[in-house]
């Protein structure tokens, strides 16, 4: 589903920005969580403030006398953490005694009934929605939705991807907008092996005239496409359509010459461009 989602969103920017119904209802479901914790911190900070107040209303003996008090948080975690202190367990001691092993018939800490009863309220409303209203869909039924999705996308864009060029008559492009996209999927994703100035790390430096596979538009063009058997350059195929190679071919070229620092050697034999 990752790579599913990886390839919707590098591909094509004209399928819904390449996000699926589960990326976006997740991300709701995010945002939500974000802005009831948001809710909470600026309820609690008004309360503090509320009592700053109140502080500053009451006399001196009123504000000794409170002092006394247990605080609120304290009062909140003895509430909940209600159990028999140590002194008064022969209380609930019960008659039980094996091998000098006691029991005490304490209850459940109060926290963790509550817990419990989340639970049960939980399993009632997700009983609900997912099995008696049926409004969301179970995992299965997820996973075909997001199969379909996929496929829908891999039909629609090879019925829309007509070019012009194959391999062999590829030429560079020179539109900005094509050259930025090449320049960003470099970027994001070959710089790991290429360096993002395409100096070279594990992959050769890319920015000399001295090519392994070749130097021309269609060579680079087909490195990419087919990828180096046996070596860590994979095909980019199930990744890029043509129009993507191309935009990228065409950036690493616009790098020739650059002669970046800390640039590794060159590899491979020289290659000349013809004009
Ligand atoms: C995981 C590392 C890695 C990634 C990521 C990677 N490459 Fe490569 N690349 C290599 C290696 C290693 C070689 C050398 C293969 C060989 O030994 O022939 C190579 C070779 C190449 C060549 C041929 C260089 C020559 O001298 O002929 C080109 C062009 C190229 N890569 C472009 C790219 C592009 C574009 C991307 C991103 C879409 C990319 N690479 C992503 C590792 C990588």
């Amino acid at each position: 589903m990752s790579c599913l989602f990886l390839t919707g969103s590098s591909s094509f920017a004209q399928t819904n920005g390449g996000m699926s119904d589960t990326t976006m209802m997740y991300m709701a479901l995010g945002l939500a969580i974000l802005v009831s914790v948001l809710v909470l911190v600026v309820a609690v900070y008004v309360l503090q403030l509320l009592r700053a107040f109140v502080n500053l209303q009451m006399t001196e003996e009123q504000k000794a006398a409170r002092a006394d008090e247990p605080g609120y948080f304290a009062r909140l975690w003895a509430k909940w953490n209600d159990f028999k202190p140590m002194e008064e367990e022969q209380d609930i001691m019960l008659d039980h005694d094996y091998d000098g092993i006691k029991e005490l018939d304490n209850h459940l800490p109060p926290w963790w009934k509550g817990l419990f009863y989340l639970t049960i309220v939980y399993a009632v409303v997700y009983l609900l929605i997912f099995h008696v209203f049926k409004t969301a869909p179970l995992q299965e039924e997820q996973y075909e939705r997001e199969m379909a999705a996929a496929e829908a996308l891999r039909a629609s864009k090879e019925a829309d991807l007509v070019v012009d060029f194959d391999e062999e008559t590829v030429t560079p492009t020179e539109d900005p907008a094509e050259l930025a996209d090449g320049q960003k999927f470099f970027e994001t994703q070959c710089a790991l092996c290429h360096k993002a100035d395409g100096g070279g790390l594990a992959g050769p430096n890319l920015t000399d005239k001295y090519w392994k596979h070749g130097g021309s538009m269609s060579d680079v063009y087909k490195v990419i496409k087919n990828g180096v058997p046996n070596t860590a350059m994979i095909s980019w195929e199930s990744q890029l359509n043509p129009v993507r190679i191309r935009n990228v071919a065409s950036y690493l070229l616009t790098l020739q010459g650059t002669n970046p620092p800390g640039a590794l050697p060159p590899d491979g034999e020289l290659y000349e461009p013809e004009n």
